[in-house]
């Protein structure tokens, strides 16, 4: 797939048929994400990946979109390590890159996920049930699978509306 075309055609999908993804197609995920930018390269992203249904069930408890972490046969949840961290802001673009890169490999495979950040309204909830060590940091939850929905049409401003004279 062209690289804009893979930007472009990229949709957040929240229902998946039960196929899980291959081991070796998450590890590939996991190294788009790895190999995003970061300001002087401190890589404060960290990766946790769960398959296991009744974790994820638990997980699935602290989102109103709780629903799509249900259906989908793997979560990964993305982390700020704070004993990385530089410069939050600096760290959670750095990381939002890294997000992004793992959602365009994905779509480029046929895979199909959704970014969800509503829980992070529960973070703190999120960390204890994971009985998370304290560096850690909830930045996102990205929902992965195969699609089991109709794809709808992606909406955007239009070019000139966002270009600043
Ligand atoms: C930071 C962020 C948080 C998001 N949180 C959620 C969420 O909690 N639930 C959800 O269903 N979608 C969530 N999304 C997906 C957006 O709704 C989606 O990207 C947007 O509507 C554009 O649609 P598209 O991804 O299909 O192009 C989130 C996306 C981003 C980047």
């Amino acid at each position: 797939m062209d690289i804009l075309d893979t930007i472009i055609t990229r949709r957040s999908i929240r229902a998946y048929n039960n196929q899980i993804p291959e081991d070796s197609q998450i590890e590939n995920i996991l190294d788009a994400g790895r190999w995003a930018p970061s300001g002087l390269n401190n890589q404060p992203w960290r990766f946790m990946v769960i398959k296991d249904k009744t974790r994820k069930d638990g997980l699935a408890r602290f989102s109103e979109y709780g629903g799509i972490i249900e259906s989908a046969p793997m979560v990964l949840l993305v982390f700020m390590d704070k004993n990385t961290s530089y410069n939050r802001d600096k760290d959670l673009m750095a990381i939002g890159a890294s997000i992004q890169n793992m959602l365009l490999y994905a779509h480029s495979q046929g895979l199909a996920a959704c970014w969800l950040g509503e829980i992070l309204n529960k973070k703190v909830e999120v960390s204890k049930f994971l009985k998370l060590s304290s560096n850690l940091e909830l930045a996102a939850v990205v929902a992965y699978g195969y699609c089991d929905e109709g794809v709808k049409e992606g909406k955007r401003k239009m070019l000139k509306d966002l270009l600043i004279k």
